[in-house]
Formats: C-alpha cells, sequence, structure tokens
C-alpha cells in the first residue's frame, strides 16, 4: 500500500544542476527523493534543503530506496554526465522500477542515445523523457528553461511540476513539450549551438571596441550595460557587463585581461555544426564560432606564427591606424551584433526545421523560441520578436525575410558592413560577423555565381546543369567546344 510520506519525483545526479534541480522542485512544493553514487552528495543536498527553508527533500544511499520511496507511477530526473554514467544510473534503478514509471534525462545527451534508450524503456514498460535543462547553476535553483521530449505520458506525469519549477516569463512558464523521440535534446543542442554564435560575436565585438577603438575595460563594461537597456537586452550581454568590471586580486587590472584566451567546450557546438551539414543546412556563423574555438585552443601555435609572419615582416598590432570616432564605432558594433546575431538564429532556427521535418517531430519553431525568453543562457528580449515571427508565420523560410527583421536588417547593414569592412581593414579576425554578413548577401542575392561551379563541375565530371530559360538537365563538351571557339577566334585573341 502506497503511503502519504511517498515523494512526489525523484532526481538522480547531485552535481551542481541536480542538487539545484532538486531544492528548486522541492520549494515549488513537491516532496522529491534524491540519489547519488557518491553519498556525501545525498548529505549535502538534504543539510542545504533543511538550510534553505526545511524543503521537502528526503535522501536515499541505495538505489533501491531511493526509488521505492517515490510515488507510483514514478518519474525519476537523471542529472548525470551524458553518455555511459547514463546507461549505469539507468541500470541500477531499473531493477526497482514498475511498468508505467517514466525516467527523465536532464543532461546534454545525444539525442541518438536518447531514442535508444526509449526504445529499451519502451522494453521493460517504461516512459523515457530527453529533456534539455539550460540555466547553469542559477537557472536550475531558480528557473531554468526546460525542453522535455520523448513519451508525452512521460511529460503529462510530470507537467504541473516543471511548469512551477521552470523560469517564469510574461507568456508562461519556459517549457513546453517539445516533440517526440529525441527532440528536446536536439532542441538544446541546438540552443547551445546557437549559445556558441551569441558568445564569438559578442567576443569579436569587444575585440574591435578594445583594439580598434581603444576603449579600456571599464568603458567597454559601461558600453554593454547601456547595449543591455535596449534592444541587445540578453543574458550574455549582461554577464559580458559584469566581467569587464572585476578586479584581479593577484596583480591589479581586471581579471579578464589575466585569463587564457584558449576556450573550452563540451561537445554540443560541435554536433550543431555536424547536424547542419548532415542535413545541407548553412550555419556558418555557428560554424565559425566552433571553428574559433578551435584556433583558440593552438595557443601556442599562435605564439610562434606571430613570430615568424613578424620575422616575414608582418607588422604587429593593427594594420593601420586611421582615426577612428569611438562613439560612432560603438554604435556600428551594436548595429553590427544586432544583424550578426538575428543571421546565427535563422541559421540555428532552419536546422530545428530541417530536422523536424526529417523526424516528423512537428516542432513549433515560435514555441521554442518562447521557451528560451526565460531561464536559459540564450534568453534574451529578441526571441519574443523572433516567437511572432513564426507566429506571423509558421512557415518562414528564414527570419531574414520576416517583414520586421527584415527592415532591421537593411537599415541596419551600412553599420554592418563598416565594422566588418574596418576589421578586415585592420586586421581584428571577426569570423562570425563576416560569416553572418556572408550568410545574409548570399541569401538576398537572386543570382550567384553558382552558376560557374556548376559549368566547372560539368565541365571536369560531365554532372549536368540546368539553365535558366530551358526546362531539364544538360550537359556541354566544354573543353572541345573552347578549343573549337579559340581557335576560331585566334585572330580576335592575338
Ligand atoms: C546551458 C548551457 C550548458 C552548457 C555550457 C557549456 O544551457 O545551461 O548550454 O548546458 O553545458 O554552456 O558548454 P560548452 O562547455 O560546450 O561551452
Amino acid at each position: 500500500m502506497e503511503s502519504a510520506v511517498l515523494s512526489r519525483i525523484g532526481l538522480a545526479g547531485l552535481a551542481v544542476m541536480g542538487q539545484n534541480l532538486a531544492l528548486n522542485i522541492a520549494e515549488k512544493g513537491f516532496p522529491i527523493s534524491v540519489y547519488n553514487r557518491t553519498t556525501s552528495k545525498v548529505d549535502e543536498t538534504v543539510s542545504r534543503a533543511s538550510d534553505e527553508g526545511s524543503l521537502p527533500v528526503s535522501g536515499h544511499h541505495s538505489p533501491r530506496e531511493f526509488v521505492l520511496s517515490i510515488r507510483r507511477p514514478r518519474s525519476i530526473i537523471l542529472l548525470v554526465k551524458a553518455g555511459n554514467p547514463v546507461d549505469q544510473t539507468i541500470s541500477a534503478l531499473l531493477p526497482f522500477l514498475d511498468p508505467g514509471d517514466s525516467i527523465i534525462d536532464g543532461g546534454n545527451e545525444w539525442y541518438e542515445l536518447t531514442e535508444r534508450r526509449q526504445r529499451e524503456a519502451a522494453s521493460h514498460g517504461l516512459l523515457y523523457l530527453g529533456m534539455g535543462v539550460s540555466g547553469g547553476e542559477d537557472g536550475a535553483r531558480h528557473g531554468p528553461s526546460l525542453m522535455p521530449g520523448g513519451h508525452l505520458q512521460a511529460y503529462k506525469n510530470v507537467e504541473e511540476i516543471l511548469v512551477r519549477a521552470a523560469a517564469q516569463v510574461d507568456d508562461g512558464p519556459c517549457v513546453t513539450f517539445v516533440g517526440e523521440g529525441g527532440a528536446g535534446n536536439f532542441v538544446k543542442m541546438v540552443h547551445n549551438g546557437i549559445e556558441y554564435g551569441d558568445m564569438q560575436l559578442i567576443a569579436e565585438a569587444y575585440d574591435v571596441l578594445r583594439s580598434a577603438g581603444g576603449l579600456s575595460n571599464s568603458e567597454i563594461a559601461a558600453v554593454f550595460e547601456e547595449w543591455n537597456r535596449g534592444e541587445l537586452e540578453s543574458f550574455l550581454v549582461e554577464i559580458t557587463a559584469d566581467i569587464f568590471c572585476v578586479p584581479d586580486e593577484h596583480s591589479g587590472g581586471e581579471l579578464v585581461d589575466k585569463i587564457l584566451d584558449k576556450t573550452g567546450m563540451k561537445g554540443t557546438g560541435k554536433w550543431t555544426v555536424q547536424q547542419a551539414a548532415e542535413l545541407s543546412i548553412a550555419a556558418p556563423t555557428i560554424a565559425a564560432s566552433l571553428d574559433s574555438r578551435y584556433l583558440s585552443g593552438l595557443k601556442d601555435e599562435r605564439v610562434a606564427a606571430a613570430e615568424v609572419l613578424k620575422q616575414a615582416g608582418m607588422e604587429s598590432g593593427l594594420l593601420s591606424g586611421r582615426s577612428i570616432d569611438k562613439k560612432k564605432l560603438i554604435d556600428d558594433v551594436r548595429q553590427a551584433l544586432y544583424a550578426s546575431k538575428i543571421c546565427s538564429y535563422a541559421q540555428g532556427m532552419n536546422l530545428l526545421r530541417a530536422k523536424s521535418e526529417e523526424k516528423g517531430w512537428n516542432l513549433n519553431l515560435g514555441e521554442l523560441a518562447r521557451i528560451w525568453k526565460g531561464g536559459c543562457i540564450i534568453r534574451a528580449r529578441f526571441l519574443d520578436r523572433i516567437k511572432k515571427a513564426y507566429e506571423r508565420n509558421r512557415g518562414l523560410a528564414n527570419l531574414i525575410v520576416d517583414p520586421e527583421f527584415a527592415r532591421e536588417m537593411v537599415q541596419r547593414q551600412a553599420a554592418w558592413r563598416r565594422v566588418v569592412g574596418l576589421a578586415v581593414e585592420v586586421g581584428i579576425s571577426t569570423p562570425g560577423m563576416c560569416a553572418s554578413l556572408a550568410y545574409f548577401d548570399t541569401y538576398r542575392r537572386a543570382r550567384l555565381p553558382a552558376n560557374l561551379v556548376q559549368a566547372q563541375r560539368d565541365y571536369f565530371g560531365a554532372h549536368t546543369y540546368e539553365r535558366v530559360d530551358h526546362p531539364g538537365s544538360f550537359h556541354t563538351e566544354w573543353s572541345k567546344i573552347a578549343r573549337k571557339t579559340k581557335s576560331g577566334a585566334a585572330g580576335v585573341f592575338n
């Protein structure tokens, strides 16, 4: 017989994210059982629960005791490292689970692993969700953005909890049932790809302001703070402003200048770029941000290259010293950042749509933009406008051609070109902004030089081409005709 003391839900995996999400759920009034293989984490969580307001958290040291402490049908959130640890945790819990119970993996998992586990779970009569969780430590504790996908019934069983635990914005909680299969993990993966793009674009804006504009850290902090009051308002711009204010306690100046310029990563950005390639979706801004991380990792090589090129006559520092109007530069960079971001989000959204079509997930892009408005790392004011763009037109081919965004792109393009042009001229690498601008310029041009590439392909490989004036596919004996033409026209060319 089930007793009233059973928990409403369980959570296994009590590292930073797990611990904070458990406390968040408990704080919303849902008694929760927690478990971790290293039992000290269990005790730590229970003691935090008591310190943070006698929250209803019950700790368990054995998987059996943990599972049996949860009300049926049980729902258990896993927040362990993606990959093998998820399988190991499931194996530890499985003997005690009953048909109808649900497993909810909240890690940054590869979506196909979730789909494999869903099939295995189903063979035991279990339900399974892969749930993207974004927002870091603070988000997990006070309201993350949640992206659950998989068995709908598993979602229904915990909907009331997720709705309360998620971040709340003007148009509701930042959670929605994303779709079947691995849709939740896939959406979170693309969120992270967009996160990479945003971070890279912000870093480029910083570099242009610092290197070309000569702004100090405190001036840069003020600029980002100002930007955070306008169209660029977002979590990443807000924390960037904070970062430039933090002093270095060891040697003076600001800490940001003492941080080694090598970016780490855990893999979701790489998966995003791989998936974009698989699905033939151009995602150059996100790819540029990934490449920038790879190149940043080659610190020793870059230091050596700078020396070799200096010996070969390369100027160090900026390549030209033209005078800069700081105020104008700041305003131009703001516009370049905004326009570049729109292109990056357009790429992420198009990748989501392509996958949705391939898998039949029926993803609602407007709703995804909505649940990213709060809680997550890419939360930003302009996500509301992206949401509205997809509400206006669910089949929108590209964010750039939504009438509102189109107008904004056109308004900002002159400033955007000035920033990219300046960066190219003085030798500051801005791969994200350049990739976004090239994406825009490619997409907006009704005719591209792809005709020549087709001609080349047909020339050396008889790959055929289409014509602009007649349907069908054509092949031309290019070399033969060219030889004949050249010999016939010899008089003209000589
Ligand atoms: C989030 C983040 C998070 C991610 C980190 C680190 O939404 O809370 O996306 O899930 O793991 O941002 O990612 P990298 O180490 O790959 O930069």
